[in-house]
């Protein structure tokens, strides 16, 4: 019996993914650099769908039904290539390849050129959901061509998760769009888990509450708006207890230096060269950088002074009596940032699809991210609507609904900023956000002066807000303007 699809690379996403495929009837063939992952997968797993063993490439190619389709889930970066590499000369045209990895879209867009000369559809496909979301239904961001979507289609639809009877996938666009889109989405990921720190820094070194305490913060306020993934496992996380130290906060003994593997960097180094802020992302990586300076931190403590004494700690800068509104002044502020971190990363998603050319539609986007991916959440119902009521929507910060969301929380978002500066507790990822929305919203803003001084020193020109072209004054002659 021929295999209907293969997958290669069988480390905890790859087997995860496999097992998916296998246990919704796809006759699946699995393959990888050592048999022994293989042997596991098909003794421990075999009962759950039928697998096809592949011990070399060849045997794993051979097994594939014509024309094949073979989904690779190997580490980003050189190990995609070495693969791809191995299995090009074994592939015949019209076979789909598809990364299933998180691939730079750069990357994906040279794959893809290349194996289009020997007639080898390449499909760069962004999977979110972790090992959980690739056994039990991720969300999917498929790119790549139309032909090769028609076959991929329906077997993603299959195995990715359902909201309200939707499949949390769809075409994302051609060659690299799927991982550009992915790529952003783990961008919002690393912005929206900075705000939760965030907000969990200040209630907890603020405020003096327990993690215990802010579990119960957090679970309360995943019943509200920001209702997510995200801010449900950050109740988890806060409410267990060092396995070997019972009563000791497992937060408390987790070293704290944020690793990356990359998505959110690249999002940054992208978003830079398309011109586009996502000041929060940006934060967020920062962030997760500075963390991980340990040396650089330890020689600043107890060098670098902060407030007056009193103002950091229990009760120190927020009176008890307070405490309730602060906390919901947190909650109001995470939310705002939240808006604008989400704001700025559909800004780029348009940016990308017009820079490349991919037509990508940010409400599809909204849609397949309301379940299965990391930032699932509730509020992307809302996004989804906020476009298909307005699909030319300028910001997601001018729907409606947001505009009416952030208006209502702004007060409590500059509170809360305030407080963090007061206190000395960082806060880059709101205060960040708040400034992005001042800055969206002011009728002139201050680059008015930094045009001014480029056309001193270097002869730069402005424009005028009253008269078109570019303009230029003699500031070491006589003062006058002349236009070029
Ligand atoms: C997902 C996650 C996944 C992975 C991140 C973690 O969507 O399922 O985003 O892709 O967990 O890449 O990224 P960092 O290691 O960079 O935090």
């Amino acid at each position: 019996q021929k295999a209907q699809i293969g997958v290669t690379g069988l480390a905890t996403m790859g087997r995860n993914l496999a097992r998916n495929i296998a246990r919704h009837g796809y006759v699946t063939a699995v393959h990888n650099r050592s048999d022994a992952k293989t042997k596991a997968l098909v003794e421990e797993f075999g009962h759950e769908g039928t697998f096809v063993p592949g011990y070399t490439s060849q045997e794993f190619v051979d097994s594939l039904e014509s024309p094949r389709t073979i989904i690779v889930m190997v580490k980003a970066g050189p190990a995609t290539d070495a693969v791809i590499e191995e299995l090009a000369p074994l592939l015949s045209e019209g076979d789909i390849v598809v990364d299933a990895g998180n691939a730079h879209f750069a990357d994906t867009r040279r794959r893809e050129a290349a194996l289009r000369e020997r007639g080898v559809h390449f499909a760069g496909v962004g999977v979110s959901g972790g090992e959980e979301g690739a056994l039990l239904g991720p969300s999917i961001m498929p790119g790549g061509s139309e032909h090769a979507y028609a076959k991929l289609g329906p077997i993603f639809a299959d195995i990715a998760v359902s909201v309200d009877g939707t499949p949390c996938s769809t075409h994302v666009g051609p060659d690299g769009a799927g991982h550009f889109v992915k790529m952003v989405h783990n961008g919002i990921e690393y912005a929206d888990m900075q705000l939760i720190a965030e907000a969990y820094d200040l209630l907890r070194h603020g405020l003096g509450r327990t993690p215990k305490q802010l579990a119960e913060v957090f679970t309360s306020w995943n019943e509200g708006d920001l209702e997510s993934f995200l801010i449900e496992i950050t109740a988890r996380v806060l409410d267990k207890d060092d396995p070997t130290q019972e009563g000791t906060p497992l937060v408390d003994v987790i070293l704290d230096e944020a690793e990356q593997k990359g998505t959110g960097r690249w999002t940054v180094q992208t978003a830079l060269d398309l011109g586009t802020p996502v000041s929060g992302i940006a934060e967020a990586v920062f962030a997760r950088a500075l963390s991980g300076h340990a040396e650089q931190r330890k020689a600043a403590q107890g060098v670098l002074p902060g407030p007056a004494a009193g103002a950091e700690g229990t009760g120190g800068f927020v009176a008890e009596a307070d405490a309730e509104a602060f906390v919901d002044d947190v909650r109001a502020a995470l939310y705002a940032s939240k808006v604008v971190a989400y704001a700025q990363g559909f800004d780029m998603i348009r940016a990308g699809s017009t820079e490349y050319g991919w037509g990508v539609d940010p409400g599809a986007m909204a849609t397949i991210w309301r379940g299965g991916c990391i930032i699932r959440a509730k509020f992307l119902d809302r996004i989804k609507d906020a476009y298909a009521n307005q699909p030319d929507l300028p910001s997601l910060l001018l729907d409606p609904y947001f505009a009416d969301a952030v208006a209502k929380g702004q007060e409590a978002w500059r509170r809360v900023v305030t407080h963090s500066v007061q206190a000395g507790i960082p806060a880059p990822g709101f205060s960040s956000a708040l400034a992005y929305y001042d800055a969206l919203r002011r009728d002139r803003s201050s680059a008015a002066l930094i045009q001014g001084l480029r056309d001193l020193f270097g002869a730069h020109t402005y424009k005028r807000t009253d008269r078109a072209g570019d303009f230029h004054v003699d500031w070491s002659g006589d003062g006058t303007e002349s236009q070029g």
